[in-house]
């Protein structure tokens, strides 16, 4: 049958809406609660050769290049081995050293994207071995790869990006915890980690369910010519993907920043003309964020405040989304999926084509 829009407005919309069930789908079947791992045969890894990992590349582009920004830093907490994200667009161009024992994983949710594919022929030219994170079964990446998950996130036809970015993620927890229980991840730690995964479709659901509320604050971010989105840490990545999908969609200026450089520069930008997206979950850094919080009420800019129950504002004048409370390593992943609200309401309020905006293609399949 045709994939069409239903009932819904757009497929964006759509796809938002389907996040619970896409988060049930990549993680079906692969949580194993009495060891407190995962099981991802399709990697084509053993315990020994997993052991013998000294490092984790992962290459994507776009909102795949935040997410794995995310997933290295899942995999750093998890599993204890450095790991970090590359835009794969830029990659192969600085001729990188292309080592052995590095696991390069590369993420895509169309399997098509060129940069990213060129950047898996280059890791593999040289020797490396590369595992794909893929949505499409069969896509070119899929096919490249020495093994990989399948995202299940089922077909996305709009062109900003959602519930496969939320399956990227939980295909990276995933990863994380097959990775961390061969080597120092604890059975208990590996099994609070499941515990979180499975209470996530519902509390996605409870985002979701609060639309209205954050369709009302997007209202009055859609006038601002400019904006900044801002965390820190596990929140950066975070930060620039909902900067990423508001320029996508509402063709507003919207520029990530780390929450803690803001006082190096950008701070002199802030106005009651330019609103700050800040994210602020319940961690050890929220005093600090609270802290920057001030530096821009001081100038009297704007803010939308995503965070958790319990994060004291003080004297902050600030508009609060507050999303469920997880295991702190999972928080990303619930706190990106207002911002993808925030984009939309945003969007749609301009009057914008949400699924198609101007000069951007679903997959960039041509260099
Ligand atoms: C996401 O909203 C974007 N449209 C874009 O950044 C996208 O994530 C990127 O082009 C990568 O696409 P892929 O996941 O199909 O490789």
């Amino acid at each position: 049958a045709a994939y069409e829009t239903g009932d819904h407005a757009s497929f964006m919309r759509k796809e938002m809406l389907e996040q619970p069930e896409a988060a049930q789908r990549v993680l079906r079947g692969r949580l194993d609660e009495r060891f407190g791992t995962a099981h991802l045969g399709g990697l084509n890894l053993d315990a020994r050769e997993t052991r013998a990992i000294k490092r984790v590349k992962i290459l994507g582009c776009g909102s795949a290049y935040y997410v794995g920004q995310m997933g290295a830093a899942l995999i750093e907490e998890l599993a204890r081995i450095p790991a970090d994200a590359e835009a794969a667009s830029e990659f192969r161009y600085r001729n990188p050293i292309i080592e052995p024992d590095t696991l390069y994983v590369a993420v895509s949710q169309s399997g098509e994207t060129i940069d990213t594919l060129l950047a898996v022929q280059e890791v593999r030219r040289k020797g490396g071995r590369v595992v794909g994170l893929v949505n499409v079964v069969g896509s070119a990446i899929a096919r490249e790869c020495d093994g990989g998950i399948y995202l299940h996130a089922g077909p996305e036809v709009a062109v900003a990006s959602t519930k496969a970015l939320t399956t990227m993620f939980l295909g990276f927890a995933l990863l994380a915890l097959q990775l961390g229980r061969v080597r120092d991840l604890s059975i208990a730690d590996g099994r609070r980690l499941i515990a979180g995964l499975e209470r996530l479709p519902a509390q996605i659901q409870e985002i979701l369910d609060r639309e209205d509320e954050i369709a009302e604050l997007a209202g009055r971010l859609a006038d601002a010519e400019s904006l900044f989105f801002v965390g820190r840490v596990r929140g950066f990545p975070v930060a620039r993907e909902g900067a990423q999908k508001f320029k996508e969609i509402s063709y507003r200026h919207a520029e990530a920043y780390q929450t803690s450089e803001l006082k190096h520069g950008p701070l002199a930008l802030i106005s009651p003309d330019v609103p700050t997206v800040a994210i602020v979950p319940a961690d050890e850094l929220a005093d600090r964020n609270v802290g920057a919080l001030h530096e821009i009420a001081a100038r009297r800019g704007p803010l939308v405040v995503v965070t958790h129950d319990g994060v004291d504002l003080g004297e902050v004048a600030a508009a609060r989304i507050v999303v469920p409370r997880n295991e702190r390593e999972l928080d990303p992943v619930l706190m990106t999926i207002p911002l993808q609200l925030l984009a939309y309401h945003a969007a749609l309020r301009l009057g914008h084509d949400i699924d198609k905006p101007r000069n951007l293609a679903k997959s960039v399949t041509v260099e």
